[in-house]
């Protein structure tokens, strides 16, 4: 299956890999360029984004910072294409997707954004299977295969045992992880987090986080991650600050802090002998 993909993606599922993927010649990711928008509904005209531009590299774990209101969650949905800006482009993988005709926009959703909120993610009359098998439901054709792939998702995050569960019968990092494997269960080339830890006490949060870190480094799948929390982005590549509208990047001195513990032994049957 595909979930797994290896940081040199050799085999890449899906529109944006192919298999003649040579990682440094290709564009980033994620690209956004003077992204502007500004809310209307109110008596005054909020301006939340004011020229946004930024870059995401295949496979690289970004962090986004900056104060509550600053605009990160607006930008996030921006990328995701959940909400439309009023002027700039955002691409994937060079392919400008503020452009897409509007019935497009589902399916290319679908395949290749990934979304893990910081509460609310998972429908709570729907076991944790039911929540990740959700994007099968009306794929006709792939129910079969989807069952599988949800239920190899669940075990990938640690929840399988507790697939029968409902919602509000785990705690909240399980949850989180149930979300996790609902935003991974069709392999998005990228996965967009907002406040994923925010919820979550510490320890817990580090859990999310190291499950995150492991995806991202076997998977090769690109992450943007918004936290208000430094240890969350100590984790990342690259931490992104908003200020004002823009975003500002920030010098890092030391190299990306990993898990403290030994990595829990993901999906043996994903892991390719050597
Ligand atoms: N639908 C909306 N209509 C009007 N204003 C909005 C709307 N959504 C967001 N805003 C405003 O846009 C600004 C940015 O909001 P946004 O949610 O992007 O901030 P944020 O950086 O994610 O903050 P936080 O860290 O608190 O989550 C805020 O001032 C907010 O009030
Ligand atoms: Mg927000």
């Amino acid at each position: 299956m595909a979930l797994f993909r290896k940081k040199k993606p050799q085999r890449m599922k899906g529109k944006l890999f192919t298999k003649q993927d040579d990682l440094k010649d290709l564009p980033p990711m994620v690209e956004v360029t003077g992204v502007h928008r500004t809310y209307e509904s109110g008596a005054e005209p909020v301006r939340v984004l004011k020229g946004v531009s930024l870059k995401v590299q295949r496979g690289e774990m970004v962090a986004l910072m900056g104060p509550s209101g600053s605009g990160k969650t607006t930008l996030l949905n921006v990328i995701g294409l959940l909400d439309t800006p009023d002027s700039g482009t955002v691409k994937f993988a060079g392919i400008d997707v503020t452009d897409l005709k509007r019935r497009k926009v589902p399916l290319f959703r679908q395949n290749e954004v990934g979304m893990i909120f910081q509460q609310k993610n998972l429908i709570p009359s729907l076991t944790a299977f039911e929540n990740v098998y959700l994007p099968f439901r009306y794929a006709r054709g792939k129910r079969k295969a989807g069952r599988e792939q949800a239920r190899e998702a669940l075990r990938l995050v640690g929840m399988l045992e507790r697939e029968n569960h409902l919602p509000n019968q785990l705690s909240g990092g399980e949850q989180q992880r149930v979300a996790v494997a609902r935003a991974l269960v069709l392999s998005p080339a990228v996965v967009l987090a907002d406040e994923p830890t925010g919820e979550l006490d510490h320890k817990t949060s580090d859990d999310v986080m190291d499950l995150l870190q492991e995806l991202n480094e076997q998977t090769g799948q690109t992450f943007v991650i918004v936290t208000h929390d430094h240890s969350v982005a100590d984790r990342a590549d690259r931490v992104l600050n908003m200020d004002d509208g823009k975003v500002v990047p920030e010098k890092r001195q030391a190299p990306r802090k990993r898990p403290a513990t030994k990595p829990r032994k993901l999906a043996p049957k994903n892991r390719k002998k050597k």
